[in-house]
């Protein structure tokens, strides 16, 4: 049989995440020879993801450096990816989403001549600072693509009002959503005695204690860097001294942007638990038993509605307006003074709780990779 060649591109932690329903679907069909490159533009991170989804890469630029800035990471992953799409000829590349592994992965196939499929097209704020640099990577990404694989329909008509034609676009879902399915279920099979373990007596003992309330947190925007992260650690460390019962449960990201205030701010409090990046299992596990998220994470926000979680996006805008039209995620930007509120409003009020806490899928069904595939081998 003639098979159809695909070389997906990925490197950080949620392009692993988002594009592992992806692999897996294309290595189990027989219509394809897929291979796999990553960037490692992330290193443990990633390498958390291939573990648990048992994904063995092709090739590996391994071009992750302590405090890489954005030229570096352009450069690297483009100059890498030279020789690969060269050795590969592939008959097309697959990128997702909008990191900069995406964005240089796209162009290096344009600079190759061969076609670029995205997974998780049409998303935008219409902002081009915000976030920084993913809407104009991923818009950039649109004016290279042929093949754009839409999560939502609100993304289809983004790309429809740029001109991308019609018969290019397909609304498949988001993969995420494949992907947090897939390991909500196996988090069920895991005997507890497992997380007790991975997080300790004290933080697990916390984590049922039905007197307490459980805040999850992440962050790494690039524009939250600087005031922005020393505003919302602030907002946390003042909620915590005034809320003894509350606990904050924060894997801190490893970008040193993000631990330096982290660490000045939030170190020592005997309800703020600082913990490293979670591997997705126990991340998923954690989700589940909070009872609110405060995030600037895109994949997150997407998870949260998907397990009926409220989430407070501190952030001024988002290329995911469909779960904030639907009322389970509210934008709280950094300022401290808002954050502070909305966290009290949302525990403090059961109605309003309860009104943020409906389970909706806005964002995909868990069949998202099928489509994809489906299209791929038309
Ligand atoms: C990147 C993406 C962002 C995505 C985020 C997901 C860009 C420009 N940014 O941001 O779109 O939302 O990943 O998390 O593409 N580090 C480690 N180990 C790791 C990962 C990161 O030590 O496994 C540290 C390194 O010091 C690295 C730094 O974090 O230099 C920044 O990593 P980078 O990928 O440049 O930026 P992120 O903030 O992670
Ligand atoms: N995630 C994880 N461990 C963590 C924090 C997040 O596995 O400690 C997962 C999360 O469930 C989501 C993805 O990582 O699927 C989001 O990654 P991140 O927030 O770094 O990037 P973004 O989605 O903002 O690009």
């Amino acid at each position: 049989m003639n098979q159809k060649r695909v070389l997906s591109i990925f490197g950080t932690r949620p392009e692993a995440i988002k594009m592992a329903p992806v692999v897996r679907a294309l290595a189990a069909h027989p219509g394809f020879d897929s291979r796999i490159c990553v960037t490692a533009q992330h290193r443990g991170m990633l390498d958390q993801v291939l573990g648990l989804f048992e994904i063995k890469p092709d090739y590996d630029l391994n071009i992750m450096s302590p405090g890489q800035d954005l030229f570096d990471v352009t450069s690297r992953v483009l100059l890498g990816l030279r020789a690969v799409i060269r050795k590969e000829s592939p008959d097309i590349v697959l990128v997702q989403g909008d990191t900069t592994t995406c964005f240089a992965g796209a162009l290096a196939a344009f600079y190759e001549g061969v076609a670029v499929a995205h997974v998780e097209a049409g998303l935008r704020t219409g902002n081009l600072r915000a976030p920084f640099p993913e809407e104009v990577n991923r818009t950039l990404v649109s004016r290279i693509a042929e093949l754009h694989f839409a999560p939502t329909d609100r993304s289809r008509r983004n790309l429809l009002a740029e001109n991308i034609p019609q018969p290019q676009i397909i609304v498949t879902g988001n993969t995420v959503i494949d992907a947090l399915l897939w390991m909500r279920e196996r988090v069920g099979a895991y005997p507890r005695s497992v997380w007790k373990t991975l997080f300790g007596e004290t933080l697990f003992t916390r984590i049922h204690d039905n007197g307490r309330r459980r805040v999850l947190i992440t962050g790494h925007r690039r524009e939250n860097f600087g005031q922005g992260f020393k505003d919302l650690c602030q907002a946390i460390r003042e909620l915590a001294m005034n809320h003894a019962d509350w606990d904050f449960i924060y894997p801190v990201h490893l970008n040193p942007n993000v631990r330096q205030p982290v660490n000045d701010i939030l170190l020592r409090l005997p309800n703020v638990h600082l913990i490293e990046p979670l591997d997705y299992a126990p991340f998923v596990w954690l989700m589940n038993e909070c009872d609110l998220i405060l995030t600037d994470s895109g994949g997150v926000q997407e998870e949260a509605p998907s397990l009926g979680k409220p989430v407070l996006v501190m952030r001024e805008v988002t290329e995911r307006p469909e779960a904030v039209e639907a009322g389970t995620v509210r934008l709280v930007g950094t300022d401290k003074t808002t954050i502070i509120a909305a966290v009290e409003d949302l525990l403090g009020d059961p109605s309003l709780y309860e009104r943020m806490s409906r389970t909706h899928n806005p964002y995909g069904n868990g069949h998202a990779a099928e489509r994809i595939v489906q299209e791929l081998a038309r």
